[in-house]
């Protein structure tokens, strides 16, 4: 027999160093704006799962296959981190000291943590409002030590004041209009071809200020023209009924969605998206929040993959295009979930039944589990 401590030296020398995940930047380094100068500033953010959704499958039939890249996988439980990873080390190679986002949760979340890591003052703008920002994303942005300021106004409000004082101030904006957040966001795209050795036929994601599809479609043209992938997919975006610009096509002043994370009413990136659209033949459609709601359920109870609201917006597109019969027989899908369920903890139990209470008793809980029915 060996000693633990001898077993465990074993396996040690036979881990393979070079098969360990090191974070988008050195992962897709040939493919993003750094160099050997470049601080890189990682939590080891990607290399998410890629989780085919059999339920969606079914509901949809065609022999389709839905595949669920899972981001809330990433450290901060959001696919921002791919972004944040980029543009808190190039704000850093530049010399600022501090970094100001507005946000409805995950930004300031993911700034807060990145900053925290390298000693970057981090400034975010929420929306006070009650029920504006998921709980789960308000303590991240305080508990990383973030200087977190309340605004009465939403989420365009607070973007707008942030673009003003970024661009008068050494303070490195860090939403997504700043280009290296779209850089490191694209590699969701590459890592869904890495794992299909293709894209997918069609990509589906929520949208709200519009950064993610933008990155996305450049991610998947990137890997096109250097010849990684054969094809490029169809890209389609889902916007909250009640927060749909794009699909109105003019801004929307008071938006309205139970999906916090793209209660947006006028994207930053609107035309990226429009471009995605229409560069790739696809669509941008709305989604009523009963809509994400049941997807956000259907996803949780029978996938056993919990999201947020928002990110289930993409589950709830292609639900209602499927219905349609859009989708040809076949079809690969690939849906981005973009930010964890635990993200937004009152929702979950406002969706659900309360936890049924009984005496400590064993007759009581073999009664719940019966029913009587024994
Ligand atoms: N899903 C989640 C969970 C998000 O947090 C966001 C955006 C989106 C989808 C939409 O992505 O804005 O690139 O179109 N959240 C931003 C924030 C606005 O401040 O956290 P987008």
């Amino acid at each position: 027999m060996f000693a633990r401590n001898e077993v465990l030296g074993v396996l040690d020398r036979t881990v393979d160093l070079s098969r360990r995940w090191r974070g988008v930047i050195e992962e897709y380094r040939e493919f993003l704006p750094v160099t050997e100068a470049t601080p890189v500033v990682t939590l080891l953010e990607g290399g998410t799962p890629l989780i085919e959704a059999r339920s969606v499958n079914k509901r949809i039939g065609r022999d389709v296959r839905v595949y669920l890249k899972y981001e809330g996988m990433n450290p901060t439980g959001s696919f921002k981190d791919r972004g944040m990873t980029v543009a808190i080390s190039k704000a850093l190679e530049s010399g600022v000291k501090a970094v100001m986002c507005a946000s409805t949760g995950n930004t300031s979340a993911s700034a807060a943590a990145y900053s925290a890591r390298c000693g970057l003052r981090c400034i975010v703008l929420l929306e006070k409002s009650a029920g504006a920002i998921a709980l789960g994303k308000l303590s991240q942005a305080l508990v990383h030590g973030a200087t977190v300021i309340a605004v009465e106004g939403g989420f365009d409000k607070a973007l707008e004041i942030v673009r003003s004082i970024t661009s008068e101030y050494p303070i490195a904006l860090v939403n997504s209009l700043n280009p290296h957040r779209i850089q490191g966001q694209k590699t969701g795209a590459f890592e869904i071809c890495d794992v299909l050795g293709r894209a997918p036929d069609f990509h589906a994601m929520p949208v709200g200020n519009a950064g993610n599809i933008t990155a996305y479609w450049a991610g998947y043209k990137e890997y096109h023209e250097v010849g990684r992938v054969p094809n490029r997919p169809v890209m389609l975006g889902f916007q909250a009924e009640g927060a749909a610009p794009i699909v109105r096509g003019h801004p929307v002043e008071h938006p309205q969605t139970l999906a916090t994370a793209i209660k947006i009413g006028n994207p930053a990136s609107w035309k990226g998206a429009v471009a995605a659209r229409d560069e790739s033949g696809g669509l941008i459609d709305t989604v009523t929040d009963d809509e994400i709601l049941d997807a956000y359920k259907l996803l949780a109870c029978e996938e056993g993959v919990f999201c947020e609201p928002a990110s289930a917006a993409s589950v709830a597109g292609i639900l209602k295009l499927g219905a349609r019969g859009y989708f040809p027989p076949g079809a690969t899908i690939a849906c981005v979930l973009t930010g964890h369920g635990l993200k937004d903890p009152d929702r979950a139990i406002a969706s659900v039944s309360e936890p049924i209470t009984v005496p400590a008793d064993r007759d009581a809980v073999l009664e719940v589990i019966w029913g009587g029915s024994r």
